[in-house]
């Protein structure tokens, strides 16, 4: 993650995307919490939302706006969104736009997707501690199977062919290990385990086992450790304790930290950073908009809320970070939390909470 200089007064202006369905009332939550420590801590940030969402689309055909990128880029510090999904778009073409349109076109190849349970009480494993489950994911997020890569032959008709490819580069695959590597070198970690299924991917899985074998001998004091996907989903499960960064491709890492959320309390629960050090990065829960949620005050506040404590951190703003993550995991031990983790409270109630929280106690 970035550190710049916190004595730096420079305004850091981050864009605001809520998107669709609960991502609206999860980031109104997030904004809460970041007003409250930016006024704490004389934060120097400055919040311009901007409403790209499934009802824009659907008025002016418009998903991403022109230029959005190059603004993003040149203009703010960091992007935070909430979801999105809307059932009156079936084909997601405003959010793959946006969300994998951001991905791409800022070229974030970091899906950082750290999985820590707050509280026991929340693990549907039996027997599992706050130290057995913390991990880290390190999702490569610019290629393999989100390249959309593929097409139709004879749609429609009885010989169908639908085909979809797979990309894989060598300096894609690199950077996304040596981020692995230097993560967890930064951070005490002894251990990183890359996944894939080159058992079977005979030639883009194995483009990874070779370009993690080279990347693992820099990194001597790291234990390199694999293991074929369908082995890791059993072994996350049986024995989650012993995997402390997992480095994958962008599809496996999809499907893996919906199962590292459930080990950490559910969807409610799980945050993610999208990352191209040195560059603008952008923030998001690891949920999506469950519509059947938005506007009832059920949708969990505390992913999105724990995303904010990484953009904090990301930007800089390490005593904010960790305050607000803090107070999530007060909250969640007082058991003020919202149905999906056993609790009564509603979203509002859990974002107040979690915004006093945080700039309490100092
Ligand atoms: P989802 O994450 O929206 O919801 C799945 C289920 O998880 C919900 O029904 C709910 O029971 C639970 N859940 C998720 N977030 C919750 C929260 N904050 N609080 C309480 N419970 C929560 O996934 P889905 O139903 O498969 O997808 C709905 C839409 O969201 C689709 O359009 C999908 O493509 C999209 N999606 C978007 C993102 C994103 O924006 N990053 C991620 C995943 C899915
Ligand atoms: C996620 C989501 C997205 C993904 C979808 C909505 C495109 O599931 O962020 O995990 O597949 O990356
Ligand atoms: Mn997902």
């Amino acid at each position: 993650m970035n550190e710049t200089d916190p004595r730096d007064r420079r305004p850091q202006r981050i864009a605001v995307l809520p998107g669709d369905g609960i991502g609206k009332d999860v980031t109104a939550e997030a904004v809460k919490v970041l007003d409250a420590v930016r006024a704490h801590w004389d934060l120097p940030l400055e919040l311009v939302h901007l409403n790209w969402d499934a009802d824009r689309y659907l008025e002016t055909g418009e998903s991403l706006p022109e230029g959005a990128l190059e603004d993003l880029r040149d203009n703010y510090s960091a992007i935070f969104i909430g979801a999105y999904g809307d059932p009156r778009v079936p084909d997601m073409k405003h959010a793959a736009d946006i969300l994998l349109g951001i991905r791409f076109g800022l070229d974030l190849f970091i899906n950082y997707r750290p999985i820590k349970l707050y509280s026991e009480s929340l693990c549907p494993l039996v027997g599992k501690t706050v130290e057995d489950i913390d991990f880290v994911v390190f999702r490569e997020n610019t290629e393999g199977a989100y390249v959309g890569i593929g097409g139709n032959f004879k749609q429609g008709t009885a010989d169908e062919v639908a085909i979809q490819e797979e990309m894989h580069t060598r300096k894609g695959v690199e950077r996304i290990i040596r981020a692995a590597f230097e993560w967890a070198s930064g951070h005490g970690r002894r251990k990183v385990c890359m996944s894939d299924k080159s058992n079977v991917m005979r030639f883009g899985h194995d483009l990874w086992q070779r370009t993690f074998a080279e990347v693992a001998t820099e990194y001597p004091a790291i234990e390199a450790q694999h293991m074929f996907v369908d082995a890791l989903a059993m072994q996350l499960v049986r024995k989650p304790e012993n995997f402390e960064v997992i480095v994958t491709n962008n599809m496996f890492g999809d499907i893996l930290t919906d199962l590292g959320a459930a080990l950490q309390g559910g969807l409610g629960v799980a945050a993610s950073a999208n990352l191209h050090p040195g560059r603008v990065s952008m923030f998001e829960p690891v949920h999506g908009s469950a519509p059947k949620y938005a506007g009832t005050g059920r949708a969990n506040p505390v992913a999105a809320v724990a995303t904010v404590a990484l953009l904090l951190e990301n930007l800089g703003h390490a005593a904010a970070a960790n305050a607000v993550d803090r107070a999530i995991g007060e909250s969640i031990r007082a058991r003020f939390t919202t149905a999906d983790l056993g609790g009564q409270a509603s979203t509002s109630e859990v974002g107040d909470r979690l915004a006093a929280g945080s700039v309490s106690g100092e």
